[in-house]
């Protein structure tokens, strides 16, 4: 996510501003930019850190003035590029002088990009944000705080913003729905910003504005309504920031913070791409190759580490929902073999960081034996993201933690769509996207719910934080979980860890079956689950200790294993995004408990771009 501050007062607003974004760069980020009044208006921008941009005002002979904004920003509608980058100006023909810094998506962009170029408008960016400069720019008759009012009436999406205008430099107006935004009150001045980190060095006398609520601050007053100008009392409050804890949302590790962001992360994931109404699912990175998705004859899957297990649980969504030959490879064996290639072939590549050189390397081997390339990618304007020819991103935020959470449910989710989307264009029925849909929808709700076992799955951590060797097992679509879980275990507390098929521990692993050896089955309720059973029979009878993850209710799994943590029922298909998350916390609080460093574990590196 970015970062937003603003400030209006009587001091010099780019140092306050520079200072401010660097508190926020925790938040992660692509680009950076500031706007100031000063007289006229001045903007500059640019891709990478917040001390290029520092560089960059100086270089320009800085940015004087006491009205400002600034921004650092993680792309969602955009490849990163300084031209991307916020501010964003409204149409200069206007002549209003309008711009804007946004922290959120604007999901009706494009139907509002091409009625304003119907209108005249003339746009020179790709961001979804320069629209909503433009239709405030439209909508302004002299009065800034309704111009933004009668634009956001007409904008569906998250966002916070701040907004200046050449016309009142004496004005500040912010606004949120969605995404955060605080107000520090001064010594007449005012200093906004994404989270109080960027204020408590100026005040600590502060109101966050509500959801749908707008605010006017000059140098010594602010006017607080609703989008209908409602007036609307703000509680101003006394900042309790401790800076080092707000990085981390008041956990101990990026982590841990990831795994709790999963809810909030996977709403923005499917946010403005999916209609429950319709079932129709829109994914603009797909425009333009509907011909060859449509015509695909198979499919392969493939990624690193955690990103492959992703790309196993797609494999399994794309021949159960769009009924495709679909498969899963290593990327990094996929460029050795000698695979069957063809124009018919869909080579879906998955990577949290877009920089992976294993995967890179088979995308360009992919692309040479004449696949269509399709990328299931984080970071937006990546390596992986722009030379695949078509592509849906996470949306999940930046991800700080070695080990990868939210990108592998992201991963997940987004496969989801993609598999629906190309169902539905073969024989899937719109109402049984629907019902898809409307189970995806609701999976955020499920995993706050399966978070709430933290405690439990930290005290079976400590139970069993001595042993040092587990196998996770899971059937079907659940088999990439448990490689999943291994994974997470191995690679942040160094404890060894396998994951396999559950029918595969009877062809030799079972030897591994001693008395009180730790054994994770996802055992949940579905097609696999009376076979996952007579394994768990299998691991008892010698001894081995079952940690199960069972769907909720399921007393029968909690007669016959030793620790059971519920997960709510969700459709076979959907399972992996609530069945990981036990998994990833019991990785989590066994690396804690053994005192390991969480997000930056031995010999790890977060995106590994060496083959
Ligand atoms: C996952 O926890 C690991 N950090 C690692 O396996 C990672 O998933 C893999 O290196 C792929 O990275 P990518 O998603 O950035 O391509
Ligand atoms: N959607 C806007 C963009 O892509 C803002 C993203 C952000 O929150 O930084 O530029």
């Amino acid at each position: 996510m970015c970062g937003i501050v603003a400030y209006i007062g009587k001091r010099e607003c780019a140092p306050i501003l520079i200072e401010g974004l660097k508190r926020l760069e925790y938040r992660g980020y692509d680009s950076a930019g500031i706007a100031a009044i000063d007289g006229g208006l001045k903007r500059v921008r640019c891709v990478g850190r917040v001390a290029a941009l520092e560089q960059k005002i100086e270089g320009m002979g800085g940015c004087a003035g006491t009205l400002g904004i600034a921004h650092t920003r993680w792309a969602t509608h955009g490849t990163v590029t300084d031209n991307n980058a916020h501010p964003h100006r409204d149409d200069e023909a206007l002549g209003h002088g309008i711009t804007i810094v946004h922290n959120g998506i604007i999901e009706n962009y494009s139907s509002l990009r091409t009625w304003l170029a119907g209108h005249g408008h003339t746009f020179t960016t790709e961001t979804d944000t320069e629209v909503l400069a433009h239709l405030i720019g439209r909508l302004y008759k002299g009065d800034l705080m309704a111009a933004v009012q009668g634009a956001l009436k007409q904008v569906t999406g998250a966002y916070a913003i701040a907004v200046i205008c050449e016309k009142e430099k004496d004005t500040l107006v912010v606004a949120r729905k969605g995404s955060p935004l605080i107000v520090g009150v001064g010594d007449d001045e005012y200093v906004v910003a994404s989270d109080g980190s960027a204020i408590v060095a100026h005040t600590k006398q502060a109101f966050t504005l509500a959801d749908g609520c707008v605010a006017k601050l000059t140098r010594n007053a602010f006017k607080t309504a609703t989008l209908d100008d409602t007036p609307w009392t703000p509680e101003i409050r006394e900042l309790d920031i401790d800076l080092a804890q707000i990085e981390l949302g008041g956990f101990d590790y990026y982590m841990a913070k990831e795994i709790h962001e999963q809810p909030a992360s996977l709403r923005t994931t499917l946010r403005g791409r999916v209609d429950l109404a319709s079932g129709d699912i829109v994914l603009g990175g797909l425009t333009g190759f509907e011909r060859e998705l449509n015509r695909a004859r198979r499919v392969i899957v493939m990624g690193q580490g955690t990103a492959l297990h992703a790309g196993m649980v797609a494999r399994f969504m794309l021949e159960d929902l769009a009924k495709i030959h679909a498969e899963h490879d290593f990327a990094s064996e996929f460029r050795y073999r000698n695979p069957i290639v063809d124009e018919g072939t869909i080579a879906i590549f998955i990577s949290q960081s877009g920089e992976t050189a294993d995967s890179l390397a088979a995308l360009h081997e992919a692309k040479r034996r004449g696949a269509t390339t399709l990328g299931i990618v984080n970071v937006v304007g990546s390596t992986i993201a722009r030379e695949t020819d078509a592509g849906v991103y996470l949306r999940v935020g930046p991800e700080i933690g070695v080990a990868s959470t939210k990108a592998f449910t992201g991963q997940v989710m987004v496969a989801a769509m993609v598999a629906l989307w190309m169902g539905r264009r073969r024989f899937l029925s719109q109402e049984v996207v629907k019902t898809y849909l409307e189970a995806m929808h609701a999976i955020p709700a499920a995993i706050e719910h399966t978070l709430l076992a933290s405690d439990q799955v930290k005290a079976i951590a400590g139970r069993y934080v001595d042993r040092e060797n587990w196998l996770f097992l899971g059937r079907g679509v659940n088999y990439p979980v448990a490689l999943e879980g291994a994974l997470k275990l191995k690679e942040i507390s160094y404890i060894h860890a396998e994951g396999m098929p559950a029918a595969e521990m009877k062809h030799g692993p079972i030897a591994l079956i001693d008395e009180g050896m730790p054994v994770v089955f996802i055992a949940t309720k579905n097609s696999q689950y009376e076979k996952v059973l007579s394994n768990i029979q299998e691991v008892r009878s010698r001894g081995g200790h079952v940690i199960a993850v069972a769907t909720e209710g399921d007393d029968h799994v909690a007669g016959v294993a030793q620790e059971t943590i519920f997960v709510p029922d969700v459709p076979e298909a959907l399972q992996p995004l609530v069945t990981v998350v036990p998994l990833q916390l019991l990785a989590y609080h066994a690396a804690v408990l053994r005192g390991k460093d969480v997000d930056k574990p031995r010999n790890l590196a977060k995106s590994v771009t060496v083959e």
